[in-house]
């Protein structure tokens, strides 16, 4: 049976958008059409880096240091990147490779994954959410919960070793970084822990691929949005794509190899009262080479109503700016609508 629709690997790899690109995939405006195309990235972002290994040094004010650090990254930009984290470099090429294996399996063996609610635990799929988007971005993903209940896809055979280990290592790293980043703000781990049931955080992962485009300047991976989790940890290969807002710019990202670029979500801005801002990124493509991201989103429990920390509330003296809901509807509705800057963040502001 014929697909739906075709995904972005299937259009680059038959080349029929060489030869007449499809409008449905026009995301921006053609440039020379544009002369006011301002919001064209053409400075690096000088995203500030944090040396994770300081975090466990056995002298505070190192780790004092480090932690003022953590927080200034968190205030002024929203993502940082972390070097000499500890995860074996191994990990990192073999989980790059697993996904890439994904993406290679053939059209059916994926499908069996498409088309499913935005809150299965194993979801294919092409664009952010083909069914609603007006536009189409020039995306695969995939996206597998990790914890409290590990899933994983039966193809590529060894998939399921490799993500075991590397979403353990992220999620030890995520909470460390957690830990940190409460110290930051003063805020104590313990309360944090409980408020925000982080024993049984949710941690999903999402593989992204972005297969080469013929019309790059015309299509977008990934549209400006912020992430629904508390912060995320991001891996990529060496290809550039992503983009960050800062100070009302885009700036483009240099993946830099062996460090994970972390950002802060909307959980983390609801759950700090604004302090830690969830950042706008969106991904770009080019038409040379593959770019594999992949992204872990650490949250907390789908099951948690988190609301601004009354210590923080109290300290900022002005009133909480959001409401809580569940985290679990809170995704539902990011997923399964269009995706769109901080649209469902914002339904929350009071
Ligand atoms: C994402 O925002 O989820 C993906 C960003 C990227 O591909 O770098
Ligand atoms: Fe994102």
């Amino acid at each position: 049976t014929p697909l739906p629709y075709s995904t972005a690997k299937e259009l680059s790899d038959s080349g029929v958008a060489t030869a007449a690109f499809p409008f449905n995939y026009i995301a921006c405006k053609p440039p020379a059409a544009a002369a006011e195309v301002d919001d064209e990235a053409s400075d690096e972002a000088q995203i500030p880096s944090i040396d994770f290994s300081l975090l466990s040094s056995r002298n505070p004010d190192n780790r004092a240091q480090i932690v003022r650090e953590l927080g200034r990254a968190c205030e002024e930009w929203g993502f940082f990147t972390v070097s000499n984290h500890g995860v074996p470099v191994e990990l990192q090429k073999a989980m790059m490779d697993a996904c890439a294996g994904f993406f290679d399996l053939t059209a059916e063996e994926k499908q069996d994954y498409m088309g499913r609610h935005v809150l299965d635990p194993i979801r294919f799929g092409t664009s952010f959410n083909s069914k609603v988007d007006d536009v189409q971005y020039w995306r695969d993903f995939l996206k597998v919960f990790q914890h409290p209940v590990f899933h994983y896809p039966t193809k590529p055979a060894i998939f399921r070793e490799v993500l075991e280990g590397y979403s353990r290592h992220i999620r030890q790293l995520g909470k460390d970084l957690l830990n940190a980043i409460w110290e930051s703000l003063g805020l104590e781990e313990n309360d944090m822990q409980e408020a925000l049931s982080l024993k049984s955080c949710f941690q999903i992962l999402v593989a992204n691929f972005y297969p080469p485009c013929p019309k790059p300047e015309l299509a977008l991976g990934l549209p400006a949005h912020s992430d629904h989790g508390l912060v995320t940890v991001l891996m990529q290969n060496g290809t550039d794509g992503l983009q960050v807002m800062h100070n009302g710019k885009w700036l483009g990202v240099k993946p830099l190899p062996n460090s994970f670029l972390v950002n802060i979500g909307d959980h983390m801005e609801i759950v700090t009262n604004g302090r830690y801002k969830s950042v706008l990124h969106r991904a770009k493509v080019n038409n040379k080479s593959t770019r594999i991201s992949v992204v872990t989103v650490l949250g907390p429990s789908l099951d948690a109503v988190v609301v601004p920390a009354p210590i923080l509330v109290e300290r900022q003296k002005h009133s909480a700016a959001f409401r809580g809901i569940k985290y679990r509807d809170f995704m539902e509705h990011q997923q399964s609508n269009k995706l769109m800057g901080k649209s469902v963040l914002d339904l929350l502001r009071l």
